[in-house]
């Protein structure tokens, strides 16, 4: 099945109290990414990225946890495709490891490391699921980091040559891509606050990133769409942020503003409209000089035309203005002395009242509902699709060998009827693919955080199934959100 032409469906009833019907076509997955699942790090020439290097700096990941292992899914990608075979789950978003590729991220081609994604799509297909092959999912090469990293220009231009060879290699199977995930975690948090690798904290370098990530994207997709045949389905996935204000004044609203600017339009500004927000290049001209960042050409190649937007949700965020220092730490992107938004000093984040993830996030399936409208409204032609949506919980094994968890049944419930409720308001959301499949490496939390359909028992590599994946997969097989 592809990502569909036709979204809408008859008899879509909006009622909490009933059952909701999703279009006959809606395309129903899971996801996950290559660093925080594969594991086998040493394996077949694969070198050092970001995350390895940063993970194994002491202090930076919760228990000093690293990829090492991971849920091992290098070597039990069979059995992880019969799990998902028997969800019934219709597509599998995965990431493609750069370093296990190209493992300077700019010489020799690695085929061992493209066979293991060749054998990854085939056996999909096989099994009836269909492959949606993210490009970068945060592993730079470090050997590209100690060139510059993301900062640096001539990035970009080897995650072109990077996209083109993982085309050629994979495009007589895979007919769905996506170029970045979260390009603001990569620039912000990778380069800002210093949270994610590889913990730089140069807020001139995130902006730098930020251009660079836009450049990669709009180069990559031109490559892509050279080397792959008519009909494969260009993307890029974001974590749009669905901004607040915590009251209705003037200066509040101006803190939304300010966030949405560096957190949506600073990517959707170039990538879908082929300009940066003339308010964000004011707001952060002190920082960066955009000037001789964005070279003659540079906003061409970014506005590339795509056949759909990925969007990532998990919850809002609340902004206030503020004249004291800036307090972000109570952002819900993890704890730093720098800012990873620069040049928005002045706002405030507070926490939303309510049910919280075990990350700390409110709980807030109305903000889904406002985004997908509010993107619409934005880019009314351009097709959607929930690339991650999920929660972390302390699940736990009981006696019986089972994970009881209907906490996130309750939270997946509520975000799928949210899409359902932006789909009968007309907004053409083709998709939905639950975070994660497994358990899996949570980035700065390491494995203190859970946020998969299937637990992982990580001393054994025991997959177990969560009351929430049975509940998925009958939601996937019959397309209908029970009450
Ligand atoms: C977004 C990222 O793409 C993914 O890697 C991460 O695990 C989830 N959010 C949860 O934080």
């Amino acid at each position: 099945m592809a990502i569909s032409e036709t979204s809408t469906g008859p008899a879509l009833d909006d009622s909490p109290a009933t059952s909701l019907r999703f279009p006959p076509d809606f395309l129903w997955g899971t996801a996950t990414a290559a660093y925080q699942i594969e594991g086998a790090v040493h394996e077949d020439g694969r070198t050092p990225s970001i995350w390895d290097v940063y993970s194994r700096t002491p202090g930076k990941v919760l228990g000093g946890d690293t990829g090492d292992v991971a849920t091992d899914h290098y070597h039990r990608w069979r059995e992880d495709i019969d799990i998902m075979s028997s969800l019934g789950v219709g597509a599998y978003r995965f990431s493609v490891s750069w370093p296990r590729v190209r493992p300077t991220g700019s010489g020799q081609v690695s085929q061992s490391g493209l066979d293991f994604y060749r054998r990854l799509a085939d056996r999909l297909l096989e099994k009836g699921i269909q492959p949606v092959a993210t490009l970068y999912h945060w592993d730079l090469p470090q050997h590209l980091e100690d060139a510059g990293g993301w900062p640096a220009r001539e990035t970009a231009y080897r995650f072109a040559e990077y996209a083109a060879l993982v085309a050629e290699a994979l495009g007589d199977r895979v007919r769905t891509w996506t170029t970045l995930n979260e390009p603001w975690c990569s620039a912000f948090l990778g380069y800002g606050s210093g949270v994610h690798a590889p913990g730089r904290t140069d807020p001139a370098d995130a902006l730098r990133a930020v251009h660079h990530l836009n450049l990669g994207h709009g180069l990559a997709v031109q490559a892509l769409r050279a080397a792959l045949p008519a009909g494969t389905q260009v993307s890029v996935t974001l974590n749009l942020h669905h901004v607040r204000p915590l009251t209705a004044g003037a200066a509040d609203r101006d803190a939304v503003r300010a966030i949405d600017g560096l957190a949506n339009r600073v990517f959707t500004g170039p990538m879908l409209g082929g300009a940066y927000p003339a308010d964000v290049l004011e707001d952060t001209a002190r920082i960066v000089d955009w000037s001789s960042l964005v070279r003659d050409g540079d906003l061409e190649l970014i506005h590339q035309p795509l056949d759909f937007l990925g969007i990532n949700y998990y919850s809002p965020t609340l902004v206030a203005h503020h004249d004291g220092p800036a307090q972000h730490g109570s952002d819900g992107h993890g704890a730093s002395d720098h800012s990873p938004w620069p040049g928005a000093d002045h706002v405030a984040f507070h926490q939303t009242p309510g049910e919280r993830t075990a990350m700390g996030w409110s709980i807030d399936a109305d903000g889904l509902y406002e985004l997908l409208t509010r993107v619409r409204d934005d880019h009314p032609d351009l097709p959607l699709v929930i690339t991650e949506n999920g929660a972390a919980f302390d699940d736990t094994v009981n006696s019986e060998g089972e994970v009881h968890d209907p906490r996130r049944i309750a939270y997946l419930r509520d975000h799928l009827a949210a899409v359902h409720r932006a789909v009968a308001a007309g907004v053409d959301v083709r998709g939905y693919f639950l975070w994660s499949l497994l358990d899996n490496f949570e980035w700065g939390y390491g494995y203190s955080r859970r946020f998969g359909a299937v637990y992982v028992d990580y001393p054994t590599q025991d997959r177990v199934l969560k009351s929430s994946a049975r509940w998925y997969a009958d939601v996937a097989r019959t397309g209908v959100l029970p009450p």
